[in-house]
């Protein structure tokens, strides 16, 4: 079976071509990062805008990497939510219209269940499985039972952790987006500040992040206004440390509480070596999956794979039709 998918949810514009949810044909993403870097962060019209501008040429290489004519495409399956509802709007809008010209069956698909199956394009998913879900936006430990039974058991309370790590690096006079250079510069430094590990310890499942940022900013601004100079390295490993202390010590309550045959990990900040190296060494007894490092950060062949296991789970797909059009 072979899907087309299309993912505008953010800043990354991107179209994909997978062959039976894991054979990656093509995934051609561009990225707009050097576009909204000047502002510190995403700039929801000028995204929407370069949707316009780019998705037709990155359509045409995704069919032109993958040697795979329209007519040999089986499905359509593009992002619906959540993101940014303009540059949702551009994706949903061209993936319609390829689909409407193309007579092929189009799907909708949430972010979120891409991220999830981003793992299942280089191993098998098994359930029941624990999902750590750790992206710029959101941040949840989901209980799955099955494909598309899943439960939130835990999530954050205010910043998603993504969030966190790119108002850290903002503070630290770091780029957009922050994630990946904190994760680089924490490699070299030294985790000697105690920052907090907001409720680790509340035994329930949620997280909360707000407090370790503010945290982390305040020392930032307590330091330079005494003049006093601090090596970004040793706060940045600090800071990560704090932050994996509480993934990992959440997923493991998680764990204990709902025995599963997997944990997959996925969204962003899957993405960071710190967190990937730690899950291994610290949750025994439960198999661990990770996408690849190009499949944690938003992609279109993640959204294929998830369109892959719900149209085997749904069928001939009447609710997931968008607009109510059909072939
Ligand atoms: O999943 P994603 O691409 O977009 C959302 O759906 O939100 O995640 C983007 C987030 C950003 O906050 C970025 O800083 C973070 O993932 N991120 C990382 C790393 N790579 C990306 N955070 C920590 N370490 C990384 N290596
Ligand atoms: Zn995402």
């Amino acid at each position: 079976m072979i899907i087309l998918a299309v993912e505008t949810s953010c800043d990354e514009t991107s179209v994909a071509i997978l062959k039976d949810g894991k054979e990656v044909l093509s995934n051609v993403v561009l990225s707009q990062i050097d576009i909204h870097k000047v502002f510190g962060g995403v700039v929801p019209e000028i995204a929407s805008r370069n949707h316009i501008k780019y998705l037709t040429t990155v359509f045409d290489e995704a069919l032109e990497k993958a040697k795979v004519t329209p007519n040999e495409i089986d499905l359509v399956a593009v992002t619906e939510g959540p993101g940014l509802i303009g540059a949702l709007l551009i994706g949903i809008n061209a993936a319609s219209a390829f689909a409407y010209a193309n007579s092929i069956p189009l799907i909708g698909i949430n972010h979120l269940h891409g991220h999830i199956y981003a793992a299942s394009i280089d191993n098998e998913i098994k359930f029941p499985a624990i999902i750590l879900l750790v992206s710029g936006g959101h941040t949840e430990l989901i209980y799955a039972k099955d494909h598309f039974d899943f439960e939130i058991i835990g999530q954050t309370y205010d910043d998603a952790v993504g969030e966190a790590y790119d108002k850290v690096a903002r503070v630290l006079g770091l780029s957009y987006p922050g994630g990946p250079i904190i994760d680089k510069l924490a490699q070299e430094g030294k985790a000697i500040y105690n920052f907090p590990r907001p409720v680790m310890d509340s035994g329930d499942l949620n997280f909360s992040f707000s407090g370790l940022k503010s945290s982390v900013i305040n020392f930032v601004h307590n330091n330079r206004q005494k003049n006093i100079e601090l090596d970004v390295k040793d706060v940045s490993a600090s800071f990560q440390e704090a932050v994996i202390d509480v993934l990992i010590n959440k997923t493991k309550a998680a764990i204990e509480k709902h025995p599963v045959k997997q944990l997959i990990i996925g969204g962003g900040v899957a993405a960071n070596k710190g967190l990937r190296r730690r899950v291994f060494e610290e949750i025994p007894n439960v198999e661990i999956i990770i996408p690849k490092m190009q499949y944690c950060t938003d992609n279109a062949a993640m959204i294929a794979a998830a369109a892959y296991y719900k149209y085997k789970k749904d069928g001939p797909l009447p609710n997931y039709l968008l607009g109510g059009y059909s072939t």
